[in-house]
């Protein structure tokens, strides 16, 4: 259990840990591609440390740099099988991911992970990947890992979706990319499109017309050397923190602004709150700096497809709602339910310990303004990182006796959280 001194305001300058989703598809995607390439400012977490062991159980050689690593490959088409269980750990992207990777290779592969992931969903994958012709063993009748990838020719078929998921997505192109013909995916709303633009970078012929995406396989991937922005849904937290703290001004650098990513902008313009973004710049992948402080916030209702552009940012977006002149509302976002942790229920659990008003929904919550905190709750971070870097916010805001149960899992996607927001502190 920890406790945190309380914190007026936040000031400075925060370079936010480089993107989650792009360093897991760097790792993955130059393993799949022929040749030698860099991956600059690649985040090195439990997570996509996890994804670059999976790829050097198949023969690929990832080599330390002093910004990050090279990564040599024969491609996909000469991967090994590999001897032994391949671990995500709590990854789902790594998991669902890697389903579409080795699905088409002809090769035995086993993907295991914590027991957070175990209990995740993996039928979300196995379907559409079976259509193809990819053959599994899994877990409660299909549906959990441990996963067997038994081998098997793959077809390209045209399916629609049925999830909002840029993991499922992603996996269906990462097999249809190994798979002879066009492969043809309709998406049910627009979901983060790193995949489309990174394979497309390294030579695959993918073609995007609104929720269509259609990609050619079997394409021959080369190598290339890929830079990654700072994760959007890191730089979260401290927009978050900006209009939490009073008196703060925070500028947060080097921070992707791909627009499937930030949805939680164009919300936060419609509570009404101004922010600034200089220098945009970059290629696909657009980034800049965003300058934001304290400033009061309207209440708001995020539903339908925006939803899908800021899936990460939700609990953030909810707990802001303790802070609005009137309630937040999220709908449509049932997804929640089957991340890290049920980021619905276990939101929830942490608000009203801190004496909040709140309703449960299905695929949703509300979260009224808070009167009255209750300075000796007992927040949990449910071995969820992103619920644990909120409970810390929430601890530090509210001061007193507040504490958070365990705070490692932090270290899945921003291992020095803690040590970056106390640099901002002022007391
Ligand atoms: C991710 C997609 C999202 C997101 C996750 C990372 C990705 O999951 O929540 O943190 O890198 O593709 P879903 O595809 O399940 O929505």
């Amino acid at each position: 259990m920890t406790h945190f001194d309380k914190v007026k305001s936040l000031k400075g300058t925060v370079r936010v840990p480089s993107d989650k989703s792009i360093s897991h598809r760097s790792f993955m995607f130059l393993a799949m591609s022929q040749g030698k390439g860099r991956v600059i400012d690649p985040l090195l977490s439990e997570d996509t440390k996890a994804t670059m062991a999976a790829m050097r159980s198949v023969g690929v050689s990832f080599e330390e740099t002093v910004d990050g690593y090279v990564v040599t490959s024969k491609g996909y088409k000469n991967f090994q099988e590999p001897s032994d269980v391949i671990d995500c750990m709590n990854s789902g992207t790594t998991a669902r991911l890697l389903t579409g990777v080795f699905a088409p290779t002809g090769k035995y592969v086993v993907l295991t992970g914590d027991e957070s992931l175990r209990k995740r969903p993996m039928d979300r994958v196995i379907d559409p990947l079976t259509l193809m012709g990819a053959k599994f063993a899994a877990r409660n009748d299909g549906h959990n890992l441990p996963m067997t990838i038994l081998p098997s020719k793959t077809k390209p078929v045209h399916m629609q979706a049925t999830t909002k998921s840029a993991q499922v997505k992603s996996a269906v192109l990462l097999a249809g990319v190994q798979t002879e013909g066009i492969t043809t995916y309709i998406e049910k709303a627009v979901t983060r499109n790193h995949t489309e633009i990174m394979l497309a970078a390294l030579g695959a012929r993918v073609k995007t017309d609104g929720l269509k995406i259609e990609i050619e396989g079997a394409a021959d991937l080369r190598s290339m050397d890929i830079v990654v922005p700072g994760d959007f849904s890191s730089a979260a937290f401290f927009l978050g923190a900006a209009l939490m703290f009073e008196n703060s001004e925070l500028v947060l650098e080097n921070v992707g602004l791909n627009p499937t990513r930030s949805g939680m902008l164009k919300v936060l313009s419609d509570m009404g709150v101004k922010y600034e973004i200089d220098s945009e710049r970059g290629g696909a992948e657009k980034l800049g700096d965003i300058f934001i402080k304290s400033q009061t916030l309207k209440g708001c209702t995020i539903d339908g497809d925006i939803v899908a552009n800021m899936i990460d940012e939700l609990p953030m977006m909810a707990t802001l709602g303790l802070f609005a002149d009137s309630p937040v509302i999220i709908k449509g976002a049932k997804e929640l339910r089957v991340k890290e942790s049920d980021r619905i229920e276990t939101t929830l659990y942490n608000l009203k310990q801190l004496g909040a008003e709140v309703e449960e929904y299905d695929d949703g919550m509300k979260v009224f303004p808070i009167k009255k905190v209750d300075t000796n709750a007992q927040l949990k971070s449910f071995g969820d990182h992103r619920i644990a870097m909120i409970a810390i916010m929430l601890a530090k805001r509210f001061g007193g006796n507040i504490s958070v149960d365990d705070v490692k899992c932090v270290d899945v996607s921003f291992p020095s959280f803690i040590e970056t927001f106390s640099r901002l502190e002022q007391k």
